[in-house]
């Protein structure tokens, strides 16, 4: 059997690291390949897994394997409460563009154009995957896999297609942009094709972006206040498609 720690030394220039024990959770959950999964402590491990994640505990329990806890900590930038790291095989590029342009999509691809932050990157893909939307696309040099992005994500770019492209590389579908100039959403279907772009945090939708755009959309918000939180403006444009007829998984 191949030690777990040489596996992980061997691996964790190539793979994303899974951070927690939920991180790991949600990975599984969406079909994410594993190659090497440890823990400090085992019993707790699956103690969480039998509280919260029974539809895997199975597949944890012949994963994880049980590290001293100073190797655990060194084998992570810094150790996380629940003692559990796991590393993923990150999808092919190919993969998801395929995703991504599939013709026959029933859900939105969310764009974010240029953003800088890297907790708000995580928290829109983690509301991709809760709203099944079918994928999170990135413009400009912000890397969506990057160990902070997943971190925020908790796990969950696997249950979505996660990539960077440029603007000309978008997925087809009517694009309709997120901007406080814009048409109010209240009065708007977002259909299931749509492709919805954010602006990024510092100077909101770039050139290029606004010349592709069919339409311009506005969140409800007071004339005194100058714009909402990007990952919240995601938030609140996924409810509205979703309670205006849009599909959610069940
Ligand atoms: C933090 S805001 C950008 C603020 C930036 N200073 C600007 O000049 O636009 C990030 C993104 O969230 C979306 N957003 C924020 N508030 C919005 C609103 N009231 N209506 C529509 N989109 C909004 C837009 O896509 C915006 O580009």
């Amino acid at each position: 059997m191949t030690d777990p720690v040489d596996a992980w030394r061997r691996l964790a220039g190539a793979c994303v690291l899974l951070d927690g024990f939920h991180a790991l959770k949600h990975a599984v959950r969406f079909g994410a390949e594993v190659p090497v999964a440890v823990t400090a402590d085992r019993r707790a491990a699956l103690a969480l897994a039998d509280e919260l994640a029974p539809d895997v505990r199975g597949t944890l329990d012949a994963l994880l394997a049980e590290v001293p806890p100073g190797t655990y900590a060194s084998l992570v930038p810094r150790p996380h409460p629940t003692a559990v790291a796991a590393l993923a095989v990150r999808p092919s590029r190919q993969a998801n563009v395929r995703a991504l342009t599939d013709t026959a999509r029933r859900a939105p691809v969310v764009v974010l154009d240029e953003p800088r932050n890297l907790g708000n990157a995580g928290a829109v893909i983690r509301l991709a995957a809760g709203f099944g939307a079918a994928g999170v696309v990135t413009t400009g040099t912000l890397d969506p896999w990057h160990p902070t992005v997943v971190r925020g994500g908790a796990g969950l770019h696997f249950a979505t297609a996660v990539e960077r492209l440029t603007v000309d590389e978008l997925p087809r579908g009517p694009l309709f942009a997120l901007d406080p100039e814009g048409e109010d959403i209240r009065g708007l279907k977002l259909p299931d094709d749509a492709v919805l772009a954010f602006g990024s945090e510092r100077s909101g939708l770039s050139a290029g972006l606004r010349v592709r755009a069919d339409h311009l959309v506005a969140l409800p918000m007071r004339p005194q206040v100058s714009s909402y939180n990007l990952a919240t403006s995601v938030a609140m444009t996924l409810y509205h498609w979703s309670a205006t007829g849009g599909a959610v998984p069940s």
